[in-house]
């Protein structure tokens, strides 16, 4: 076992767990349960909310963002032993327990607090195929006296739609409705009319009692940290009309010295027929509620689901191992950089304890980067999301920015312009072919914004999303920017003096003339994955049109976009430079350095090493690389957004982690594999442990952003969780730095690593087949594959090929 202490916890990696020791945490570490359709938020003192499919539309339980104390409501435990209340998780109560732990695993978390000889661990979990939320309480008498408790459950209800809720008060507290019946809450708001779905919170024992009306359970003008009712010890089996609807069990527990006693929660989502939904006038029908919660009702049934969880997550994070000798570079790439690959591709920006669950649908270029981190996973998904996202394209090849999960429509209130969108269409989709040889999806019909009667092939839409990047070329032959390109805050065409207006949807400088250098990029880098994969196809007049394009934009670049030692980020709607050494604030980005390194524009005449020396000189800190430096201290109405963040933060000045892998990718190109690895390091969770309490957010995931080098508070993290940097950094470490590439024809070795290094190991799974790879380094080299043995055999290249599926394959390989 690796564990690396900091005084808020350790890594547990043969558990795959994070365990928090301290409840106090800098901010609150979260989990999430459930990887399909019912989903929770976790935090470490069980605060968050469950919700179905969409955490705007099918809220099932309240919370109150930036509240005070911060993380406020979520699944309450109390438990009253005699003149004492606690709470297991420390929250609510807050009472100082004598022993508290939150392991954070795979999908699970489980929560254990022990107060005067009692202990209670609770199991948190979504099983598989489920709408509902396990809890499973293990109460344990360590004491030598018998012990009778009271224990109260809670949640709160939040009225289904999550922004309704918290704003439309005057109709909202006179329609709450719940219904009780043995050890069940309904929750059947609205059901009489247009929903035909309802939510409960169950308990397999009897209870003696309950609540359902917030105010009555807590007492007037109480906060949830000092309910009337625990400290009474009594429920009141209140009834709630309208108000605030909660679901509180009362249980008696008596345990004997030594005894140990399982209580299984249920907070569950149910969806009824329409002509099925009474069973008797205003009765729900409970029999679908009454047979999901049989399902979870004896301990066996839930170890059963939570062996069949844990199962799971070992197949899938069997797919790529890496075996070093550095246990924080294992822990990253096996587990919760996976694991967080896993979270984004499901929630895109939608909920986060930084997004609320109520702005953002799936974003275009969000949904397709976090696709690239999650194929090969589960592949038959990212097939199923590269169709919707594909859906919300225009005939032109522009796209819809976003787009609704529940109806995956396009968001018309946004619209688009935004002109990186479709080129991530075409990294999707060659990415998703790569990992899985699924050429047929290549030829699905797929609509255009979304109307049935007017669709084209797949490959088609690639065409289009190619094409929109010739078609809006500015004076300089650059990609014209539209409202913005990967850098939502770069608003070059909307000029904008009104606080009430939108960057992101404001376009006021029509035509506008800006120009893109990252797009630049981009176009090169993914035009060479269209050109390779119309090679694939055989549509070599396909390729040669292609490339021409694509040849003429490096030429674009090397004569517009070159400032002498880095390249510029855009041309501005006055047809000035940005990013130029020319300016005193913003000489250089990160964001056109990153694009035109990876795709190696100018690497013959060395541009790509002296851009990247200025990366290295300008923009890398101790805490990471940060976006443009030097930050801008004042509004540059020609700049937008970008200008309005004070130095250090965001996207000025900022580390947006997002971008740092374009870097680190951008190094393997030159080959300098100790510095690839070196900044890889600089911002891994994994690496971190040093600096916890100054990054303040969960030691195990990445953030978006950590504070620059000019900001006021250095180092400190903010946005966890939902990031295009997990996909990127694991795209980063797996193929370009340990460099185990899926390949049309084969699986491809290509490492770039620190010359140091001896030797590691990676095992992948790839089209059916185990590839167990062994990768040497005698000669102390970054780069370069001398020789590769395949099952004894000796292999030409560095591209293994395709082996006959459920075998498994022995591949050693030499760098020199
Ligand atoms: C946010 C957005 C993403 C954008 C990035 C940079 O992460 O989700 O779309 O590219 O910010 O502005
Ligand atoms: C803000 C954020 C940016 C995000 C954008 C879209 O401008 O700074 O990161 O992409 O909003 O909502």
């Amino acid at each position: 076992m690796t564990q690396t202490e900091n005084s808020y916890g350790y890594f547990d990696d043969d558990q795959r767990e994070y365990v928090i020791t301290e409840p106090k945490t800098p901010y609150p570490w979260i989990n999430y349960l459930g990887d399909t359709d019912f989903f929770s938020l976790i935090s470490n003192t069980s605060g968050g909310y469950s919700f179905y499919r969409d955490a705007k539309f099918r809220r099932l339980t309240r919370y109150r963002y930036n509240n005070v104390p911060v993380d406020t409501g979520g699944r309450y435990f109390y438990i009253k032993d005699g003149d004492t209340t606690w709470s297991p998780a420390w929250k609510p109560l807050k009472t100082e327990l004598d022993q508290y732990e939150c392991r954070h695993g795979m999908g699970y978390t489980r929560i254990r607090g022990e107060k005067n000889g009692v202990s209670s661990s609770v199991l948190f979990f979504v099983p598989k195929g489920e709408n509902l939320e396990v809890q499973q309480m293990t109460l344990t008498n360590h004491s030598q006296e018998v012990k009778t408790l009271k224990l109260f459950s809670f949640v709160e209800w939040c009225l289904w739609n999550a922004e309704d809720d918290m704003t439309n008060f005057q109709r909202n507290f006179s329609t709450g409705q719940v219904e009780v019946q043995d050890s069940v809450i309904y929750h059947k708001t609205e059901y009489r009319e247009r929903r035909n779905h309802f939510a409960f919170y169950s308990v397999n024992a009897d209870i003696s009692g309950f609540d359902t009306d917030r105010d009555v359970f807590l007492g007037d003008y109480n906060g949830f940290d000092t309910p009337d009712t625990v400290a009474r010890g009594e429920a009141n089996n209140s009834i709630a009309h309208g108000w605030s609807p909660i679901a509180s069990h009362a249980i008696e527990v008596t345990l004997q010295p030594g005894e140990s006693r399982d209580l299984i929660f249920t907070l569950g989502y149910v969806e009824m027929p329409d002509d099925d939904k009474w069973e008797a006038p205003q009765v729900i029908n409970k029999t679908k509620a009454l047979a999901a919660i049989e399902r979870f009702n004896t301990s066996e049934k839930v170890q059963a689901a939570f062996d069949a969880l844990n199962r799971y997550w070992d197949e899938l994070l069997g797919r790529y191992v890496v075996d070093s000798d550095d246990a924080r570079l294992n822990r990253g790439v096996n587990i919760w950089n996976q694991y967080q690959n896993m979270v984004t591709f499901n929630m895109s920006r939608s909920a986060s304890f930084f997004e609320s669950g109520i702005g953002r649908g799936m974003g275009f270029r969000d949904s397709n980067q976090d696709l690239i981190g999650f194929v090969h996973l589960v592949p038959e998904r990212a097939r199923e999301r590269i169709i919707d996202i594909a859906s919300t394209q225009f005939e032109d090849g522009s796209a819809y920015h976003q787009y609704q999960p529940l109806t995956k429509r396009g968001n018309a209130a946004i619209g688009g312009n935004f002109n990186d969108d479709p080129m991530w269409l075409i990294q999707s989709v060659t990415v998703y072919v790569k990992e899985t040889g699924d050429f047929s999806i290549l030829e699905e019909d797929v609509p255009f914004n979304n109307d049935p009667d007017n669709s084209a092939k797949l490959f088609d839409h690639l065409t289009r999303s190619f094409n929109h990047v010739v078609n809006n070329r500015g004076e300089h032959g650059l990609p014209l920017i539209g409202r913005a390109d990967w850098n939502d805050c770069l608003n070059l065409n909307c000029f904008s003096s009104d606080p009430n207006e939108s960057f992101q949807t404001t376009e006021n400088q029509e035509g506008g003339r800006a120009e893109s250098l990252m797009i630049a990029g981009q176009f090169v880098l993914f035009g060479k994955d269209y050109i390779e994969l119309c090679r694939e196809l055989g549509k070599a007049d396909e390729a040669r049109r292609a490339q021409d394009h694509v040849d003429a934009m490096v030429e674009a670049v090397k004569t517009h976009g070159w400032d002498g030692d880095w390249f510029l980020r855009a041309y501005d709607a006055a047809g000035n430079k940005l990013g130029t050494h020319e300016h005193d604030e913003s000489k250089i980005f990160i964001e056109s350095q990153g694009f035109c390194g990876m795709a190696g524009i100018g690497l013959e005449d060395g541009l790509v090493e002296k851009s990247l020396s200025a990366v290295n000189e300008h923009l890398a800190c101790d805490y990471g690389i940060v976006l443009n430096a030097p930050a801008f201290t004042k509004y540059h109405i020609e700049y937008g957004e970008i200008s309005t963040y004070p130095q250090g933060y965001k996207e000025n000045g900022g580390i947006f982690c997002h971008n740092n892998p374009w870097i680190m990718i951008a190094e393997t190109v030159v080959g300098n594999g100790d510095r690839a690895f070196d900044y890889y390091t600089r911002i891994a969770p994994a690496y971190q442990d040093d600096k916890v309490k100054l990054h303040k957010t969960e030691p195990y995931v990445y953030a978006q952003m950590i504070a620059g080098k000019e900001a006021a508070t250095p180092g400190q993290a903010k946005n966890s969780w939902l990031t295009g940097t997990a996909a990127w950094n694991y795209v980063a470490i797996t193929q370009s730095i340990l460099g185990i590439k899926p390949h049309y024809q084969g699986l491809q070795v290509d490492p770039c690593i620190p010359k140091a290094w001896d030797s590691y190991r990676v095992t992948r799974v790839f089209r059916g087949v185990t590839y167990q790879i062994q990768i040497n380094n005698p000669a102390h080299v970054c780069r370069g594959v001398a020789s590769m043995t395949v099952n004894g055999d000796a292999v030409e290249g560095n591209i293994i090929p395709l082996q006959s599926e459920g075998s498994t394959v022995e591949v050693v390989v030499t760098l020199g």
